[in-house]
């Protein structure tokens, strides 16, 4: 079931619909300058024929089009191809023909032609045996640039990669996925349709149609449509429920989508994150800039941020716990699955990201890992082409998108990133999470003791700060905040096993002693990091801006140590004291 979009004569009718603007007015620069071969990727083969029929309208262009099961028709009856020579024209080669013919023998007065292949690909990639449609194809194409034919081909398609021999004629557009104006106006009419032609009544919520239209936010209308009938068929009273059932599809296509995926975030808060004061002080100003009146006073909504840091510190949990406190839709990047992903190209994969989450925007893009999949700098063997590209596709995005899409990119591995990621323009600022000071890791056991129902007061939790630290374990050494949760996690187990009461101190010295950390494991990667971190990011806890920029007046603060060589948790305690 799709929506009825060619039915024409009721209010669904194309021309009643509030189209993508912005991809009309691209499109038709390129229409107006002749851009031989232009391609189209989306799964909304309709709405993209809707949009190109207003456009043809408002250039005054005839359109005709090409699919291999209904050969060529025009897009205007009126105009149509002979119902004999119709299925002639199925032959790609015969269709191209075809178009080259209305070109050369148009009237004086024609304004010109848009022609539009649906789903060549099978013909044109280069596994197809018949090289012929290819270079029939690219003939046309070159023929339109060399000879000023009045003429674009428009090829749509949800996949396929144009073969090398078509790659320098080819120019690819994105179709956005319907805005929230469009979605408004086929909400309505559809809400109009169920009311009078069916027997399912619609709550007068006077706010129904605005919730209905949030959660669809990011789908296809077709998907709209698909989503709303099923909650009518489940109901025949339409009220707010559908709209959880709509956010349930939209989940649904997201994980679909193969790359992105909604995270629950449950009850998490900021308050939630222990330590990192200024990263967390960094986003409180952020959160109110996403308000309209923020943009009213001129400011534009925040790029992202980026998270790098010593493995276990709260990097990943704080992704979760800002799109909570912020309320917004957190939705994951999975970098290795966009290269990896078996259907479709890479760079397909990275613009439908993007696309979907444009769509269900305002919300958090999370990618986790960003450094995955890229080419390791040094020795690697291998097309470190593709990877690059999207990166660089992914890159653009974020320097030119003004949808308020916030992205929290986290790296681990910080010597694989190129520097274009840490260049101006992109994220707004780049962090390092380091390993807790002895405030930050009373922080962190306090919420995780809270969140396991154990009163921190119960427990001595000076004791703890200090097991958990460079006196017990040595030379500027502590736990991670993964450490600390999973240490409190194994004391619960312990307790448990030994049939006791409750919780007990001996507990906790009993897995501390067992326990390598991690930093311990690591030191050279640390301190490596470390000394990255100190040219290029800010400090999550502390609050000095980069290290390099210390003031000598800090340094003395410090101990008069140079930064580097400092537990640098120690260091923090000092240049952020806890209230
Ligand atoms: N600052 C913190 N405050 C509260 N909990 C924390 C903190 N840091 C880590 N944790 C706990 O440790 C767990 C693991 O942390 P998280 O997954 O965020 O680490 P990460 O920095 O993303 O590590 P990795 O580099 O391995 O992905 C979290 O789920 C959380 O329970
Ligand atoms: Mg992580």
């Amino acid at each position: 079931m799709g929506p009825a979009m060619w039915g024409g004569g009721d209010s669904m009718a194309p021309e009643n619909m509030p189209m993508a603007e912005p991809f009309l007015g691209e499109l038709q620069n390129l229409v107006r300058a002749h851009y031989p071969l232009i391609h189209i990727s989306t799964h909304e083969e309709d709405r993209c024929l809707t949009a190109i029929r207003l456009l043809a309208a408002q250039m005054d262009k005839k359109v005709f089009l090409w699919s291999t099961s209904r050969g060529c028709h025009a897009m205007d009856p009126a105009e149509d191809v002979p119902a004999a020579s119709r299925y002639r024209l199925a032959d790609l080669t015969a269709a191209i023909e075809f178009f080259e013919k209305q070109v050369t023998t148009k009237a004086r007065d024609d304004n010109g032609f848009i022609f539009v292949l649906l789903d060549p690909f099978p013909y044109l990639s280069d596994r197809s045996i018949n090289p012929i449609y290819r270079r029939r194809l690219r003939d046309f194409a070159i023929s339109i640039r060399t000879k000023s034919y009045q003429a674009s081909c428009l090829v749509i398609s949800p996949t396929g990669e144009m073969p090398v021999e078509l790659e320098k004629e080819v120019t690819v557009i994105d179709f956005p996925l319907p805005s929230r104006a469009e979605i408004t106006g086929y909400m309505n009419s559809l809400l109009d349709r169920l009311g009078t032609r069916t027997a399912i009544t619609v709550d007068d919520d006077p706010g129904l149609t605005e919730k209905l239209v949030d959660a669809a936010l990011g789908l296809t209308l077709a998907e709209i449509e698909g989503a709303l009938v099923k909650a009518v068929v489940e109901d025949t009273h339409l009220t707010a429920e559908a709209v959880d059932k709509i956010f349930r599809q939209k989940q649904q296509i997201v994980r679909k989508s193969g790359v992105l995926d909604y995270i629950d975030t449950g009850s998490l808060a900021l308050s939630e994150i222990g330590g990192l004061k200024v990263f967390k002080e960094w986003l409180r100003i952020r959160a109110a800039t996403f308000s309209p009146k923020a943009r009213g006073f001129g400011i534009e909504a925040p790029k992202g941020v980026l998270l790098t840091g010593i493995p276990g510190c709260g990097k990943s949990w704080a992704a979760k716990c800002v799109a909570a406190s912020w309320r917004l839709p957190l939705v994951r990047l999975d970098m290795g699955k966009i290269y990896s992903a078996l259907i479709g190209s890479s760079e397909e994969h990275m613009r439908h990201a993007i696309q979907t989450a444009e769509a269900i925007a305002p919300c958090i893009l999370w990618i986790d890992e960003i450094e995955k999949g890229l080419p390791r700098p040094r020795g690697y063997i291998g097309d470190s082409g593709v990877s690059l590209r999207v990166l660089g596709k992914f890159l653009t995005w974020m320097q030119e998108k003004t949808a308020p899409v916030f992205v929290f990119a986290t790296a681990n591995q910080i010597d694989l990133l190129p520097p274009e990621v840490l260049r101006k323009g992109r994220f707004d600022e780049v962090f390092f999470v380091d390993l807790p000071s002895s405030a930050e890791r009373r922080e962190i056991l306090r919420i995780h003791l809270s969140r396991v129902g154990r009163d921190p007061q119960q427990l001595d939790l000076e004791e703890l700060v200090r097991l958990s630290g460079p006196e017990f374990l040595g030379d500027s050494l502590s736990l991670t905040g993964a450490e600390l949760a999973a240490w409190i996690n194994e004391a619960l187990i312990h307790a448990f096993d030994r049939g006791a009461d409750d919780l007990m101190m001996d507990d906790f010295r009993l897995i501390a002693r067992q326990t390598v950390p991690l930093a311990q494991m690591r030191q050279e990667e640390i301190r490596e990091m470390r000394e990255w971190a100190s040219m290029h990011a800010m400090d999550a806890s502390a609050a000095i801006h980069r290290r390099s920029q210390l003031t000598p007046e800090l340094g003395v603060l410090e101990g008069g140590a140079s930064a580097g060589g400092l537990p640098s948790g120690e260091l923090k305690d000092v240049a952020a004291p806890d209230p």
